[in-house]
C-alpha cells in the first residue's frame, strides 16, 4: 500500500577493508511508491548506501529491513532482492558489457528465466520507456554518454523492480536529457515504482522529491519532507548544503514586498509563473513583512 515503509536501515555501519567508513550509524526509512533524495557532500556515503540497499555490500553493523524482514545474503536471497531493487550506476560503463542495445536489456530478463518472447516483450517496454526503442541494435559503444545511461535504465526497468536506486542520474546530461530524464522518473513513479537517488543538486532535490535524507559523515542527519526544506536551513547548512536558489530568491522577493509569504514555489519556473501573474509596480503586500509592519501601527 502506498506510505508503507518498503525499506529501512537500522544504525548501518560499513567499514571498507582499508578500514574507511563508509557508513556510520546510518537510519532511515524508504516509504513504497515515494520519491527519495539523498543528498549529501562528497564523501557523505551516498553512494556506499545505495550499494547497501541492493545488497552488493553488507553492513558491517546494524540491519536493513525489506517489508520489515531482515535482508537475506544468501546467493538465492539475494537474487530475489535485485528482481525488486535495481541500482542504476553513476557511470555508465560500470554497468554496461553487452555488444549491442538490445543484448545489454535482455542480460537480466534472460536471467529471470524467461522465455524468448517474454524476454523481447520485456526489452521492447525498457527501451519503449526510455526513448531508445530504435536504437536496439546500436552498439552500445557507438552511443552517447547520455544514451549509454539510458540504457542502463531500460535494463534495470526490464526487471520490473519495485524500487529502482539511481546514483546522481544528472550528472553529465545536458538540460535537454536532465527534462527526458526527469520525464522517464515521473512516469516511473506514476506507476508506483518508488525511487532513490543520490544528488548533490538541492535545487533538483526539493524540486522532484517527496522526501529528502541529509547524508553527512556517513549518517543520515535528517529525514523529511521535501515541502519542509526551506524550514531546515540549519540542518542543510550543517550538512555542507545551501537552500535552494527559488527559496532564496522567494524570501528576497518577499523581502521587497513583491511576492506574499506563502506559498513557497517548487522551482523557479513555478516562481517565474507567479511573477508573471503579479502586476509591475503594484506588489502584493499581503502576508509580506512590510504589510504586517503597516498593519501594527
Ligand atoms: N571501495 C572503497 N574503499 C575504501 N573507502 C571507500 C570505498 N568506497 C567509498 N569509500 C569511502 O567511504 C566514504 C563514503 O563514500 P561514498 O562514495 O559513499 O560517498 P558519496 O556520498 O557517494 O560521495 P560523492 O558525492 O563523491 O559520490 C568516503 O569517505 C569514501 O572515501
Ligand atoms: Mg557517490
Amino acid at each position: 500500500m502506498a506510505g508503507e515503509l518498503l525499506l529501512e536501515l537500522q544504525a548501518v555501519s560499513h567499514v571498507f577493508a582499508d578500514g574507511s567508513r563508509g557508513l556510520d550509524g546510518c537510519s532511515l526509512g524508504i516509504r513504497r511508491g515515494s520519491r527519495n533524495a539523498l543528498l549529501g557532500a562528497n564523501g557523505s556515503g551516498k553512494t556506499t548506501l545505495l550499494l547497501h540497499l541492493n545488497g552488493l555490500l553488507q553492513p558491517s553493523a546494524g540491519c536493513i529491513r525489506i517489508d520489515d524482514c531482515a535482508l537475506d545474503y544468501s546467493r538465492s536471497g539475494l537474487t530475489a532482492l535485485r528482481r525488486r531493487v535495481g541500482l542504476v550506476f553513476q557511470n555508465p560503463e560500470r554497468q554496461l558489457f553487452s555488444a549491442s542495445v538490445f543484448e545489454d536489456v535482455s542480460f537480466g530478463p534472460l536471467n529471470l528465466g524467461l522465455d524468448e518472447t517474454g524476454v523481447r516483450a520485456r526489452v521492447a517496454q525498457a527501451l519503449a520507456a526510455v526513448g531508445m526503442a530504435e536504437q536496439a541494435e546500436r552498439p552500445v559503444h557507438h552511443l552517447s554518454f547520455g544514451q549509454k545511461k539510458r540504457v542502463c535504465i531500460a535494463g534495470v526497468l526490464a526487471m520490473q523492480p519495485e524500487l529502482l536506486l539511481l546514483d546522481e542520474p544528472m550528472a553529465g546530461l545536458d538540460s535537454g536529457m536532465q527534462d527526458e530524464l526527469l520525464r522517464i522518473l515521473d512516469d516511473l513513479s506514476a506507476r508506483g515504482i518508488s525511487i532513490v537517488l543520490a544528488t548533490h543538486d538541492v535545487d533538483f532535490a526539493y524540486r522532484w522529491a517527496d522526501h529528502i535524507h541529509l547524508l553527512a559523515g556517513g549518517r543520515c542527519s535528517a529525514s523529511f519532507a521535501a515541502s519542509e526544506l526551506p524550514q531546515q536551513a540549519a540542518t542543510l547548512r550543517a550538512a555542507g548544503q545551501a537552500l535552494p536558489a527559488v527559496v532564496q530568491l522567494h524570501r528576497s522577493l518577499v523581502a521587497r514586498g513583491v511576492l506574499p509569504a506563502a506559498p513557497v514555489p517548487g522551482s523557479i519556473p513555478q516562481l517565474l509563473a507567479v511573477l508573471a501573474e503579479t502586476p509591475a509596480g503594484e506588489p502584493n503586500l499581503d502576508e509580506t513583512p512590510s504589510a504586517r509592519q503597516r498593519s501594527a501601527t
